[in-house]
């Protein structure tokens, strides 16, 4: 179920909008910021409360890969994967975060601490390669800097 809280930002949120199907997206940021992601229970109950089908929503869900759809861990972890920072060696970022997290791409580690996922550009070419720990942007790292990065979120 819902909570009051989500509740309510969702309808105020669904005021700043003409119609409800438009509101889904701030919806689902709304419960995935309570909750850390969005089921398919908590997509029933945004349904209910837009009243638009459920199908709408999941459509958007889906679409949008900054909603997750399973249970994430507490810091994300993205590293662009688009042209430029291929060439500046994202692929070496991505290979030491696996192997010193122990997971694949799109990967949770066993204690919840991180999920490992790939971003298009972050428009941060210039400083390639780039990664984002949520909401903070690192540049330039070498691979022993990263590993030392991931001692700096629990
Ligand atoms: S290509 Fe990686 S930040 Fe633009």
């Amino acid at each position: 179920m819902l909570s009051k809280e989500e509740e309510i930002d969702i309808l105020k949120s669904k005021s700043n909008y003409e119609d409800a199907q438009s509101s889904s997206i701030e919806a689902l940021k709304i419960v995935q910021k309570s909750r850390g992601w969005v089921s398919k229970q908590a997509i029933r109950e945004i349904s209910k409360v837009l009243k638009i089908p459920e199908s709408n929503l999941e459509e958007v869900a889906t679409f949008y890969s900054q909603i997750f759809r399973k249970p994430v861990g507490r810091n994300i972890i993205r590293y662009c994967d688009s042209v430029v920072c291929y060439m500046y060696g994202c692929e070496d970022i991505k290979s030491c975060l696996e192997n010193a997290l122990n997971i694949s791409i799109g990967g949770t580690t066993k204690d919840f601490r991180f999920t490992l996922l790939p971003i298009c550009c972050l428009g941060n070419c210039d400083n390639a390669p780039t990664i984002m720990i949520n909401d903070n942007t690192y540049s330039r790292l070498s691979l022993k800097q990263v590993v030392e990065l991931l001692e700096l979120y629990k």
